[in-house]
């Protein structure tokens, strides 16, 4: 039987976590999962563990709500990186940044079928149905800062943060863990700055905080999604207002035509119309550019 459902039907999960909600199984799962990574448990014995470890699990459930940073996304974005590069370094904004791995995008390699872009131990690649114009990977840029916000930042360079990381990829998807792994080593060398808060109500300040010489470049990936529409027209108002003097630009994803995978999306501010530049998935796994 699958893991998954077996832990939601197991009585002891009731101990663990009352209130069922529609995660819990994925939350359990992690904590399974940090406490395997940890050499506390094993796959082979998850009924030992939930016995040995009910006091762990049921903290972990409570206190840990799924968190994945999804690097290979990064291989979705950077096609819009590069097309609103005006020459100027970047100052980078990331809201929902979760550990950062995405803010270090310009620090890994990209192959496209249409051209390959940067350096770095790390390649992305994917299955581009529709690719990128080839001239946007003769496009060269360097980042000034590199800011990220979120309710719940994870630190990757201690054991704890990269643990919690690779406990919410499931263990037998070995590809994803392998991609994380060398992000994680990566972000390691020189980490982002992240800052933690609620970034629709910390935005009107950070975007005060502009370098000058730098281009602004305010992005997301699969985190705006959790926000009400109030709280999604005071982020838009925010970025309106930011851009009054200066313009700045927003990279952003939204929801598919067809709600399969995400919409890539670029506002420029302030005038702040959508345009869509392609359809990516959820993971980043394939692109269709354009559509
Ligand atoms: C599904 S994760 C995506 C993480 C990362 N952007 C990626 O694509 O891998 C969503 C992230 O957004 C953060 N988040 C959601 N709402 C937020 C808010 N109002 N302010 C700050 N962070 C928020 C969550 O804490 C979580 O880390």
């Amino acid at each position: 039987m699958n893991l998954c459902r077996r832990l939601a039907e197991d009585p002891r999960v009731d101990a663990i976590a009352p209130a069922l909600t529609w995660d819990l199984p994925l939350r359990l799962l992690a904590g399974l999962h940090y406490l395997v990574l940890a050499h506390q448990a094993s796959w082979e014995d998850v009924d030992g563990a939930l016995d040995q470890h009910a006091e762990f699990l049921t903290r972990w459930v409570t206190e840990h709500v799924v968190q994945t940073n999804e690097v290979q996304r990064a291989w979705g974005l950077l096609p819009a990186f590069l097309l609103v590069a005006d020459g100027r370094p970047f100052d980078l904004l990331e809201l929902g940044s979760s550990a950062g791995l995405n803010l270090l995008w310009d620090r890994y390699r990209y192959r496209y079928a249409s051209g390959a872009w940067g350096d770095g131990p790390l390649e992305l690649t994917g299955d581009d149905r529709v690719p990128p114009p080839a001239e946007l990977f003769q496009r060269r840029v360097t980042v000034d800062r590199r800011r990220g916000i979120d309710l719940n930042p994870v630190d990757a360079t201690t054991e704890h943060g990269a643990r919690l990381l690779q406990a919410f990829v499931w263990a037998d998807q070995t590809e994803r863990v392998e991609r994380l792994l060398r992000a994680i080593d990566i972000v390691r060398h020189d980490p982002p700055e992240l800052m933690r808060g609620d970034y629709v109500e910390s935005l009107p300040a950070l975007l005060r905080d502009r370098h000058d010489s730098a281009q602004l470049v305010v992005f997301q990936t699969a985190s705006t999604m959790y926000l009400d529409s109030s709280a999604t027209d005071r982020l838009r108002a925010a970025l309106h207002d930011a851009a009054h003097d200066e313009p700045l630009v927003f990279i952003s994803t939204g929801r598919a035509p067809d709600d399969n995978g995400f919409a890539l999306e670029l506002e420029r501010y302030p005038d702040g119309r959508v345009e869509r530049l392609g359809v990516f998935d959820f993971h980043g796994e394939w692109l269709e550019w354009g559509r």
